[in-house]
């Protein structure tokens, strides 16, 4: 299902105006390098607030694209900043956001004024420019959430979804993408474990043997969100279908043998992630790739999801990463390592 609409969507990308928030980040750069690969966009916009990070980028990606390329410093607290950003903007993905869970904890306003404040900024921004479609980028952390970062995204979840009640006759349409961990993202668990092996450490710390995560590449991240836009209506929440391991499993598949010390789960973290929770299944519909949690709009038309045969989830469903049927061997985990 994701090619055709991946394909449909890399032809709405030709010769328009593509924003991404928190496009120096690890998805960012991902998204940006996807767009140039497989698309003509008349411009991108990658917008963010480190002009280092934005000059490292620019270095990397050569001066081939400079006709595309806008390398524009702001700050998603900020809305002014923001609709001059997306003045003749066609799509926009939402990528910027505080991410780390003890940050989160120490600094709650902080994490509250850029993933909510800010994601109210990106909608009112989109709204006055006129923007075609807007993603936002969600977490698993935002279902059922026991941490700041996670009730933070889950905030930000519901302002897009219900700012497609806003749109009017301007017809913006906002909708999101939910994934778990990204494979070899900044600041996750294996660039930890990659470094520590590589300065060899003579054990891995892992919180609880018996934690689960959802793993997703950046690549399949970079296509999965780009194919919800050729398929969004509006307010819908994607949730890929993506496997999960151990995160002890994982520490052995990188280093097989190397003895693990348990540290103990930290403050605000789960044993197992939740991407659909029960009370959302009600409202969730299965493909063969993804499951599309749908908003509760009272002028929702599902017509186009049963032309899809989408399926209703059994009564009583979750998608958890300890119960997920899916599971990452360490084969498969060698691969996405390999081409993440
Ligand atoms: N990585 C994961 O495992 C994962 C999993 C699920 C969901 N997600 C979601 O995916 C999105 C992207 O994650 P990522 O891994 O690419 O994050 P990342 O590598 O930490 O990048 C974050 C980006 O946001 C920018 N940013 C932060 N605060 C900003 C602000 N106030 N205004 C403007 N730009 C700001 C950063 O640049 P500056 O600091 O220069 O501004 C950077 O470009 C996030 O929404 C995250 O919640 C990530």
């Amino acid at each position: 299902m994701t090619s055709k609409f991946l394909k449909s969507a890399l032809a709405d990308f030709n010769g328009a105006s593509i924003l991404i928030t928190g496009g120096t980040g690890s998805f960012g750069r991902q998204f940006v390098r996807f767009l140039l690969d497989n698309a003509k966009p008349r411009r991108i916009i990658i917008f963010s607030r480190d002009e280092f990070k934005q000059y490292e980028m620019q270095q990397q990606l050569g001066t081939a694209h400079e006709g595309v390329l806008r390398f524009f410093i702001g700050d998603v607290r900020d809305r002014t900043r923001l609709e001059l950003a997306m003045r003749e903007v066609d799509y926009c993905v939402h990528a910027a956001a505080l991410k780390h869970v003890p940050t989160a904890e120490y600094n709650p306003i902080e994490c509250i004024r850029t993933n909510v404040y800010g994601a109210e900024n990106v909608v009112h921004a989109a709204l006055a420019a006129g923007v075609r479609k807007v993603i936002a980028l969600s977490t698993d952390k935002a279902a059922s959430p026991i941490n700041l970062y996670g009730a933070s995204k889950l905030a930000s979840d519901k302002i897009f979804v219900a700012s497609n009640n806003l749109s009017g006759s301007v017809g913006t349409r906002f909708s999101v993408v939910r994934y778990g961990n990204v494979v070899g993202s900044r600041g996750s668990v294996i660039p930890l474990f990659r470094k520590l092996i590589g300065e060899g450490a003579t054990e891995l710390p892992i919180t609880d043997d018996r934690m689960t995560r959802f793993w997703i590449t950046l690549r399949h991240g970079v296509e999965f969100v780009a194919s919800c836009f050729a398929m969004m209506q509006g307010g819908e929440i994607y949730v890929p279908k993506i496997p999960s391991m151990r995160v002890a499993d994982l520490a052995s598949c990188m280093a097989p043998g190397l003895p693990q010390r348990v540290i103990g789960i930290r403050p605000g973290e789960k044993l197992h992630e939740v991407m659909i929770t029960e009370d959302d299944s009600r409202q969730t519909f299965e493909m063969d790739d993804r499951y599309v949690i749908e908003p509760a709009f009272n002028w929702w038309q599902r017509q186009a999801y049963v032309d899809l045969g989408t399926q209703p989830v059994p009564d009583g469903f979750s998608y958890r990463s300890d119960s997920n049927t899916d599971w990452l061997t360490s084969e498969r985990l060698a691969a996405l390592l390999q081409n993440p």
